[in-house]
């Protein structure tokens, strides 16, 4: 793997996210990386460097966050690095079936795409799922309560979508830990209206 091309890309999502608090901050994208690389392990014949930079390049042209077309974050600082048009495509086309609610039920084609949705999958989960849940819920202004209707819509469905085995494990482990906080949530506002 190029490292010069990694820290370039780590730089470029720090200064582009700067002032992000919902949860769509640079540091989920630095854990979707780690997660995705560790996934990586397991697939020898996978390439590490296109699912590196897919993951540090995932969030970049989110709509939600950028008014851009066509991945135009993505592609200036790939571009800037000298990947080649073809990478380029590659990358783009794992960076756009990331998405959960874009791409619901559909399992990326390439295993590089599958590990990087795992990845990112994986960082809506546990406790920094939960994490990010309320503090998406903050920033837009949602009620503690309705940040929880988020749980049943979206996290609590995540882990039957997982595409890797290896990935599936830690979502489990992460799933029973959203569980275990909603039971306990549900006892301690009850125990408040007594
Ligand atoms: P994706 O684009 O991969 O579907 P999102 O951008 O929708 O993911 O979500 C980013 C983060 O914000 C996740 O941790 C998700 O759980 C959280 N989030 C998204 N929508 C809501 C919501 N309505 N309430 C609380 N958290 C949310
Ligand atoms: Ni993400």
């Amino acid at each position: 793997m190029d490292n010069l091309i990694i820290e370039a890309a780590k730089q470029y999502i720090q200064e582009l996210f700067k002032g992000n608090s919902d949860g769509h901050d640079v540091n989920h994208s630095l854990r979707v990386y780690q997660n995705a690389l560790k996934i990586a392990e397991s697939y020898p014949e996978c390439n590490v460097m296109i699912i590196a930079l897919a993951s540090l390049m995932h969030d970049v042209d989110d709509h939600k966050l950028f008014d851009t077309d066509n991945n135009m974050n993505a592609r200036r600082f790939l571009k800037s690095q000298n990947i080649s048009d073809e990478d380029i495509d590659l990358i783009c086309e794992i960076v756009n079936g990331v998405s959960f609610s874009r791409n619901r039920g559909t399992a990326p084609e390439s295993i590089e795409g599958r590990i990087v949705q795992d990845a990112d999958r994986l960082d809506a989960l546990g406790a920094i799922g939960i994490a990010r849940a309320f503090a998406y819920g903050g920033r837009t202004g949602q009620s503690v309560e309705s940040a929880l209707q988020h749980f049943s819509d979206k996290l609590l469905l995540l882990k039957d979508e997982i595409n890797t085995e290896e990935a599936r494990e830690m979502a489990d482990i992460r799933h029973a830990y959203m569980e275990e906080f909603l039971v306990e949530f549900q006892k301690e506002a009850e125990a408040q209206v007594l």
